[in-house]
């Protein structure tokens, strides 16, 4: 078992309702509140990909547009496509183009550190958004509280084993994990672990391996499930897939070996992939992470830091998230996701972060019509 460094989210998770539409579908082509409070101040977001996950170009973007505007600020969102040096020079540009404050999702930690102090010597700035980059400067990290979030991953996967492989013991697993470079990869590891190292020890469950996948990649998380599931004669009980994209590979690799439905596997993100095939009960579990929740918290941290409001911004953090790297406590705002099952996709539909036509097709119609999504 990897042992791994531990950045521990040492902070009060607040429940969030989802407050605001999630729905990620709104226009960003809004202007700037000039009346609003930020007066049309400039503010840059480098999201970090957009292959590993539907959320960052399908969510985070038009509803932190959506959420900057309404805070007055006048955004600039752009995407660094998993490439680290693209997220310098897309940060870079903005810093050079006098943003007041730069809201960064980094590739991994390196780039995400350099970046923030590149930019807080121009006086900007920065906060880490939904990553938190280890080692770094930024006084302040808006994210979900992750270990959380892997702790909904790893009780997924038990109810999910006890449904569709009662009573096997040890009922073999294999763990396919995130980016090593990302830090939220270590949290969803290291809260999954809470949860399923007891019973690995306890010998109900057998672990067969646990691999994190470069860059979060699809493709290389199916080949590399699929060369796991084959070294172990193609048995394998339980999947832990750290999100929905990295599911969707596993699945597939499944579907060819007979084994769909009957291997529980894990996500998250609730992306309509991933509540389709939650829907189709390929997938046993996804989580939410109300992205709109997130993107409002981010956009309110920096109006007020926008304005020099910095007791503002204090106010708004809800607890320290520690840095072992940097060895410092960083100023957070964490908000709780939830875990969803087939039995209540319905209430990610209801707080519109996604809608009924994203998720009832052909083969899950049946579904929505008996859980009641229309
Ligand atoms: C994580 C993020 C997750 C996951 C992943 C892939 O950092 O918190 O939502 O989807 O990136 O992009």
């Amino acid at each position: 078992m990897r042992s791994r460094s531990l950045a521990v989210g040492t902070v009060l998770a607040v429940a969030v309702t989802a407050c605001g539409t999630n729905s990620g579908n709104t226009s960003g082509s809004g202007t700037a509140d000039p009346g609003g409070s930020g007066d049309g101040v400039k503010v840059g977001v480098v999201l970090p990909e957009t292959a590993t996950s539907a959320r960052w170009e399908g969510f985070d973007k038009p509803l932190l547009d959506k959420a900057l505007r309404a805070e007055g600020l006048d955004p600039d969102i752009q995407n660094a496509q998993g490439d680290v040096q693209k997220f310098a020079t897309l940060a870079d540009g903005m810093i050079n183009a006098g943003v007041r404050v730069l809201l960064i999702a980094a590739p991994n930690s390196e780039v995400g550190a350099s970046v923030a102090r590149k930019a807080e010597a121009q006086g900007i700035q920065v906060i880490d958004y939904d990553r938190l980059n280890l080692g770094g400067s930024s006084k302040f990290y808006v994210s979900f509280d992750n270990v959380k979030v892997g702790e909904l991953q790893g009780r997924g996967l038990v109810d999910g084993l006890a449904k569709l492989a009662p009573g096997k013991k040890p009922a073999e697993v294999i763990e396919i994990e995130g980016a090593p470079t990302d830090n939220n990869a270590t949290l969803f590891y290291n809260g999954q672990q809470n949860v399923l190292k007891p019973k690995y020890t306890s010998g109900e469950l057998k672990l067969v391996q646990s691999q994190p996948i470069e860059g979060w990649d699809n493709q290389k998380g199916g080949t590399t499930f699929e060369q796991i599931l084959t070294g172990n004669g193609q048995k394998v009980d339980g999947v832990v897939a750290a999100n929905d994209g990295l599911a969707g590979a596993v699945i597939t690799v499944l579907r060819k070996y007979g084994l769909t439905g009957k291997v529980p596997v894990t996500g998250q993100d609730a992306t309509p992939d991933g509540l389709q095939a939650v829907l189709r009960g390929d997938q046993y579990m996804t989580v939410f992470k109300p992205i709109a929740a997130e993107a409002e918290a981010a956009a309110k941290l920096a109006g007020a830091l926008a304005r020099g409001d910095t007791a503002a911004a204090d106010k708004l953090a809800n607890g320290v998230t520690k840095d072992p790297k940097g060895n410092r406590d960083v100023k957070s705002v964490l908000l709780t996701a939830q875990l969803i099952t087939r039995e209540n996709v319905k209430s990610v539909v209801d707080a519109q972060f996604v809608k009924a036509s994203d998720i009832c097709v052909a083969d899950t119609a049946a579904a929505c019509a008996e859980l009641g999504i229309k």
